[in-house]
């Protein structure tokens, strides 16, 4: 290999902890040799307490940019110079773009579930959504129905009532939208939440490997045909929940397409480039099937 090749080579990368787990540095590498694009992509495991060294290292180092994922995704927006507006209402990034020392926050998981619930923006539109979680996907969930699918009402549950409520004020105030109902995990009104709803979509992370027989519905007859369930866990491809919807004839939207599109986005970001998709797409289907 050729001097100039690590000369000119950038370095990019996912800091989080744990993020052995994650598949950011394949997909990134993958589409990096796919397009003949000079960047490494690597794992960078930071401890809570580091994050602000570590933030300000990528600055000291020149590293031009960044995935972050958990536990970070909120605490890093305090290191940056300036966050999308996105980013901003959705309270979390995922993504750094370092800029000769000038550092900007980004939230690609919008533009990945955009890409994934698009086709089905129609039926989704003036209808009910039931979203199970509090977290950061969640956020990203929330913000991505509220401002490009408009539902009628939203059904928000999770484990801690406190988060769900949190999220339901947060809302409220940042994009006025009044129309988030918390309920209970497991109560009697969670069946009739399910059973009104055009969109069902998990964003914890219950069902995700190696826990795979787990899911956060259970029950054989909840889902209808005319449904849709949407699923951000891609590891396994096909969950519990999503194989329960299947058999009830509904849509089955698992978490890889989101994944693929979100790293899409912050792979232009950093590069300038187009993302190879479907290249990339038929890569990490043809690993998770292994
Ligand atoms: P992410 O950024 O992927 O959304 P997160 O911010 O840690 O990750 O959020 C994880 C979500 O999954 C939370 O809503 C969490 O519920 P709590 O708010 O009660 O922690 C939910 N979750 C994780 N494990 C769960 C479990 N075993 N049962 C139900 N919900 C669970």
């Amino acid at each position: 290999m050729k001097n100039s090749f690590f000369t000119r080579t950038e370095l990019l990368g996912i800091i989080g902890s744990p993020v052995k787990q994650s598949f950011s540095p394949f997909i990134h590498n993958i589409a990096a040799e796919l397009t003949g694009t000079q960047i490494i992509y690597l794992p960078f495991d930071v401890h809570a307490t580091n994050l602000k060294s570590a933030v300000n290292g990528m600055v000291a180092l020149g590293i031009k940019g960044f995935n972050v994922t958990l536990p970070h995704k909120i605490k890093v927006v305090e290191y940056l110079s300036k966050v999308s507006e996105e980013a901003a209402i959705v309270g979390a990034v995922n993504t750094i773009v370092n800029d000769l020392g000038k550092l900007t926050g980004y939230n690609t998981d919008v533009h990945g579930i955009l890409e994934t619930l698009n086709p089905f923006k129609d039926e989704i539109g003036g209808s009910c959504v039931t979203v199970f979680g509090a977290g950061g996907g969640s956020r990203a969930v929330l913000y991505t129905l509220i401002r490009h699918f408009k539902p009628s009402q939203i059904n928000l549950l999770n484990r801690t009532g406190q988060h769900s409520e949190y999220l339901k004020q947060y809302f409220k105030d940042k994009m006025k939208y009044k129309s988030i109902s918390t309920i209970e995990l497991f109560s009697p009104e969670m069946t009739d939440a399910v059973k009104n709803s055009k969109l069902i979509i998990n964003t914890t992370s219950v069902g995700m490997y190696p826990d795979v027989d787990d899911s956060i519905l259970n029950n054989d007859d909840l889902f209808r045909k005319d449904q849709i369930v949407f699923d951000l866990v891609y590891n396994p491809i096909k969950t519990k929940l999503l194989q329960l919807a299947e058999t009830n004839g509904a849509i089955a939207l698992n978490g890889l397409t989101m994944l693929i599109h979100q790293a899409a986005k912050s792979f232009s970001l950093w590069t300038n480039k187009e993302f190879p998709v479907e290249k990339v797409y038929k890569s990490v289907l043809l690993y998770l099937s292994r």
